[in-house]
This record gives structure tokens, sequence and C-alpha cells, in this order.
């Protein structure tokens, strides 16, 4: 963000702060609660959100370097994406041609730079999914051309630091559509370059829209996180930006009244605001003092849901102590998320699995959980099975 809109954000918090108040919406949202359990509706999200919709990868410095890949198989369709010699990015189906195993796990480097190698029996591919090196090819898959047994593509776009892969090989999309501003909003962050710390994987027994909910509001600092969050952030009050599909939550950190006193020249406002971005349908950014994490959540099934948590800093630590302080902070995180957070919601959604007929009540001054769900409801509108009432 630049340094003019992260000045004007700190100006409005500042105000809100003074008078207590948060970006509202027009009216009260209310969602059949069967929504976060129905098999059907999974099915559709499914294909819709996750096959057909492009999906955040990453930022940009998540492969930072020529042969530097990700892999992750979590939308349905395996998918490998690696930057190329020229420093453009590619991506793949993860299947081998020969049959059928992924070439890589997570986050991974192409042997020699060059070629993307398969564990099972070793065909060998380049950067632009070519098939190159084929072991006892001559006598064993004599019939076979080569040519027409390369990896097959997906469209993979790279803009404001941020990576974007579409599943299904059979569509293309816009960029700047699935960013809708959010990405020249957020480009000062430097998502180019930041370092990967690490990734966290938890896996969680909560459909995926009921994990993504509690990321998209401020509003439960106080009564579930009165020793750790809401320490460090106030309850209830964020300054809401719609972008497209997406969205941005600016909120401010304890101690922000203390920039009043200050000339604007001097503020340091990364210190004391906080982002969550949330890019459509299932990640969130967090820009937390010097450093930014991102939270992907993936549908298992209706059910269940898994989350890879990735924290990205400006330096990688350079001693054994400095990496340890960045590792209990990064598993400080999580554990909040996790212990605090997520041992509740796994109970919301016993009861969402009771079948007690209900619907949930999305305040207006919950405007990123409203907005998640809108979208989502928009995308699989023709449908109609979203139940969404106003
Ligand atoms: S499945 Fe890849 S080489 Fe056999
Ligand atoms: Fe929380």
């Amino acid at each position: 963000m630049q340094h003019e809109q992260l000045l004007d954000e700190a100006r409005i918090l500042l105000d809100m702060v003074e008078r207590r108040s948060t970006s509202l919406t027009e009216s009260v949202m209310q969602l059949d609660a069967a929504a976060y359990a129905d098999p059907g509706l999974f099915q559709r999200e499914r294909s819709e959100l996750f096959r057909n919709h492009a999906q955040f990868v990453g930022p940009s410095c998540m492969l930072p370097e020529p042969g530097d890949f990700y892999a992750f198989g979590d939308t349905g369709i395996p998918i490998l994406v690696v930057r190329r010699e020229d420093r453009s990015l590619a991506a793949f189906v993860n299947i081998c041609s020969h049959r059928g195993a992924p070439l890589g796990e997570g986050c991974g480097q192409a042997r020699k730079n060059r070629l993307l190698s398969c564990p099972y029996h070793g065909w060998s591919y380049d950067l632009d999914g070519n098939l190159v090196g084929l072991p006892f090819g001559k006598e064993g898959f004599n019939e076979l051309d080569r040519a027409t047994l390369g990896l097959r593509p997906l469209d993979v776009q790279e803009k404001d630091g941020l990576i974007f892969v579409m599943p299904n090989p059979e569509l293309h999309f816009d960029v700047n559509d699935v960013l809708g501003g959010i990405g020249a909003t957020m480009s000062g962050f430097g998502f180019d370059r930041h370092h990967l710390f690490g990734i966290k994987r938890v896996e969680t027994a909560i459909n995926w829209k009921l994990n993504m909910d509690t990321f998209h509001e401020f509003y439960h600092f106080d009564a579930l996180h009165p020793d750790t969050i809401a320490t460090m952030s106030y309850n209830n009050i964020c300054h809401y930006r719609q972008y497209g599909r997406n969205h941005s939550l600016s909120s401010p950190r304890i101690g922000i009244e203390a920039l009043r006193g200050q000339d604007e020249r001097d503020w340091n406002i990364r210190d004391n605001v906080s982002f969550v971005n949330y890019l459509f349908p299932n990640t969130v950014i967090f820009v937390v003092g010097d450093h930014f994490q991102t939270w992907r959540v993936y549908p298992i099934d209706q059910r269940r849901s898994v989350v890879y948590h990735s924290m990205f800093v400006p330096e990688l630590p350079q001693t054994a102590e400095a990496r340890e302080q960045m590792e209990a902070f990064f598993q400080m995180i999580n554990d909040v998320a996790v212990r605090e957070d997520y041992a509740l919601v796994e109970k919301m959604q016993v009861a969402v699995d009771s079948g007690i007929e209900r619907r949930v009540h999305i305040g207006r001054n919950e405007p990123g959980v409203q907005n998640m769900h809108r979208q989502i409801s928009e995308v699989l509108a023709p449908a109609q099975v979203v139940r969404l009432q106003r």
C-alpha cells in the first residue's frame, strides 16, 4: 500500500477509535445454517469456486528463482506452478504422462533448475512441460510420440506480486477481473520481495465457509481472544473496502492513539494498523507489523476443511536464536487460530450437523463475512442453492 493510502487508513481508524465505530453494511444478512453442511451445495462449490474459478497460489516471492515450483492438489485438480528460465511462470496439471504420479509436492526446486523429474519411474519434463527424458524409452515405449506427452498446461498469471492459477485446463481468466483492483492497493506491501519462512497445514472438522467466516470480522476478539488478540487489537473496529469480489479490512492496533500527538510525517503506520485482505474465494492475507501471512482454506468435504497458514518475512533469520524466536511467533499465531477459533468453530459445525433448522445472522458490523457469502451466492446463483436471505 502506498504511503498516502496508509496515512488515509490511519486517519480513518483513529477517528473510528475515538467514536468507537466501525464500517457498517446497509442491513443484517441471514443465511440458512444448512448451507454449511449441504452435500449438493458442496459439490457445486467444489466445481464452480475451486475448479472453474482462478485460485490464489501465493505471493511472487514464493517462487523467487527459475526452477522453483509449488505443487498442491487441494482444489481437486493436482496443480504444479513453476518459474521458468525467463522468470515467467508456467502451470501444469500435476499428473505424469506415464502412469499419473505427481511430479512434486509443496515447495521444491526442479533438478538442475531445468527438469521436473517424476519420482516413480523418472520420466522428466522441462520447465515448459515438454517430455524430455524417458528411461528405457526406445525399448519400452517405442510406439509413443513424445511430442504429445507433455504436461497439460494451465492458465497462470502473476500481477502486483500475486500469483493465480485456473485449475480447469479448459478455462482461462482475466487477472484484472480476479484482482478487482486490490493488487494495486496492496502492492506496496512488497509481495515480490519477502521470503517464505514456513507453511503450517491444519485439518479441521469445519465446513470451509464456517472456517473462513472467522477471518472476516473483529467482533469476536474480546469474547473469544481476551488474553491474546484482544491485548493487541481493538475489538469490533475495522474499516472495510470492496475490490471486485475481494475486500480489505484495516484495523487499529492497541496504542494507535499515540499517533495523535505526533506529526503525520513521523507516523509508523505498519506498527499501528493491521490489514486482512480477502481474495475470493478462499484466501486471506494478513499484513501485520513488518511481515505478512496467508491463510488458504480448501474444502475436503461439506464438513471438513484444510488450511495452509504461511508466513513471509522481509529477512530470513540469520541465527538459530532468531529463527527460534520467529518460529515461536508463527506458532503462537497458529495456536490462536487452532486452540481458540477452531476449537469453538468445530462445536458450531456440530450445531450445523444437528439438522436443527435455523438462520445464521451476520451483522451490519460484519461486512467481510457478508461479502464472502454474497460473492459465493452470486457465482452459484444459477443453481439457487445458497439460500441467502436479506
Ligand atoms: S508415473 Fe511418472 S514416470 Fe512413471
Ligand atoms: Fe479469531
